[in-house]
C-alpha cells in the first residue's frame, strides 16, 4: 500500500511536510529548474513588506561552523510587486504559497495580509514576528506575549487563510508565545526563527557583517529548536511548523516526532538545492522500515522514557 504523507494544517491540505523557509528560497520562482514546485508541501516566501525594501549592505552573510549568521535585513520586493510579478507565476506551477509577512506596525501586518487574501491563490499566511536583525522587522512583536496576540488578532479579523505566526527562539520561554498566538486565534506557529549571534574578525577586531548582529541557522540549531518544538508540543493543540538546521531525513523526523506537523528546510538548500528529494526518499524508507502507513501517526510519537542505562 502507497504510504501516505500528507498532513493538514487547519484547513490546508499539503501532500508532504516539507516547506521551504522563508529567506532561503527566494520567490520559489529561483529554483524552478531544479525542483517542482508542485511537488513540495509549500513554498514559503522571502518575507513581504507594504513597499520594497533593499535591506543591509553587504558583506551581510558569514559562515560558521555547521552554519551561518544572516543580516540581510529583510531585503524584498513589496507586496505589490510580489502579487503582480510572482504570484501568478506561482500559481501556475501548481506551488502552495505561504507568504512571510511583515510589518513594522500591526497595521501594515493586517494591510499586506489583506492584500495578499483579495489577490487569491495564497495558501497560508506566515507572520514574520522574529527577524533578530531589523529594529524594526516585528521582533518588538515576537518578544512581547501582548504583540504576538495583538498582531495575531488583528491579522485574523482581514483573512480566511490559515495564520501561522513564526516565533523567535530569542526568549525564555518559547512555549507562552505559542500559546498567546494560540488564544489570540493562530491556525499553527511556526518556529524557529534565527538566533541572535555575533561572529568577531579578529584580525581587524571588528564584526564581520556591517549589521553587527546577525541570525544563526543552520545544523547548529538543530538540538535547540527541536527541544523548542517539543515544549510548544505539549503546550498548544494547533499544528506545528518546526525548522532550524533540517539537512536530511532523520532530522526532519526528529522534529514530527518533537510534534511537528510539517517542517521548513532553509539554510540547508544553500548548500543542496537538491535537499528536498532525499529528504522525502528518507521519510518514505522510515516509514516503510518502521511500517507507518500515514506520516500524522509519527506526529508527536517521541517517547521521552530515557534510553536504557549503559554500564561502565
Ligand atoms: C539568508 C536567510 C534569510 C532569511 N530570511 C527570512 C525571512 O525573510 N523571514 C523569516 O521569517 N525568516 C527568514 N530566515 C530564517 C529562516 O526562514 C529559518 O527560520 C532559519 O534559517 C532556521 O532554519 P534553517 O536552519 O533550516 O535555515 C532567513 C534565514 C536565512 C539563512
Amino acid at each position: 500500500m502507497a504510504r501516505d504523507l500528507s498532513v493538514r494544517i487547519g484547513t490546508l491540505e499539503l501532500p508532504n511536510p516539507l516547506i521551504s523557509a522563508s529567506g532561503c528560497f527566494g520567490y520559489g520562482l529561483e529554483y524552478e529548474d531544479v525542483t517542482d514546485l508542485s511537488a513540495l508541501g509549500g513554498v514559503c516566501v522571502k518575507g513581504l513588506f507594504l513597499t520594497e525594501r533593499e535591506g543591509h549592505a553587504p558583506p551581510r552573510i558569514v559562515e560558521t561552523p555547521a552554519g551561518m549568521i544572516n543580516a540581510i535585513g529583510l531585503q524584498g520586493i513589496g507586496v505589490h510587486r510580489f502579487v503582480k510579478e510572482k504570484l501568478p507565476l506561482l500559481r501556475e506551477r501548481g506551488a502552495r504559497v505561504f507568504v512571510n509577512v511583515c510589518g513594522t506596525t500591526i497595521d501594515e501586518y493586517a494591510e499586506v495580509t489583506r492584500i495578499l487574501t483579495d489577490a487569491g491563490g495564497v495558501a497560508a499566511i506566515e507572520l514574520n514576528i522574529s527577524c533578530p536583525n531589523i529594529k524594526e522587522g516585528g521582533i518588538q512583536f515576537g518578544c512581547s506575549l501582548l504583540g504576538t496576540g495583538q498582531v495575531v488578532e488583528a491579522v485574523r479579523k482581514v483573512t480566511h487563510l490559515p495564520v501561522i505566526p513564526k516565533l523567535t527562539p530569542n526568549v525564555t520561554d518559547v512555549a507562552s508565545f505559542a500559546r498567546a498566538a494560540e488564544d489570540a486565534g493562530a491556525d499553527a506557529v511556526s518556529l524557529v526563527n534565527t538566533f541572535l549571534a555575533l561572529a568577531i574578525d579578529v584580525e581587524t577586531r571588528r564584526p564581520t557583517i556591517t549589521n553587527v548582529l546577525g541570525g544563526l541557522s543552520g545544523p547548529a540549531i538543530r538540538p535547540i529548536a527541536v527541544r523548542m518544538v517539543w515544549e510548544c508540543a505539549r503546550e498548544v493543540k494547533i499544528p506545528i511548523i518546526g525548522m532550524g538546521g533540517i539537512t536530511n531525513a532523520r532530522d526532519a523526523l526528529e522534529f514530527i516526532l518533537a510534534g511537528a506537523t510539517a517542517v521548513q528546510i532553509g539554510t540547508a538548500n544553500f548548500v543542496d538545492p537538491f535537499v528536498w528529494g532525499k529528504v522525502l526518499d528518507g521519510i518514505d524508507d522510515y516509514m516503510a522500515r518502521h511500517q507507518v502507513e500515514r506520516l500524522s501517526d509519527l506526529i508527536g510519537a517521541f517517547d521521552p522514557t530515557p534510553p536504557k542505562v549503559v554500564h561502565r
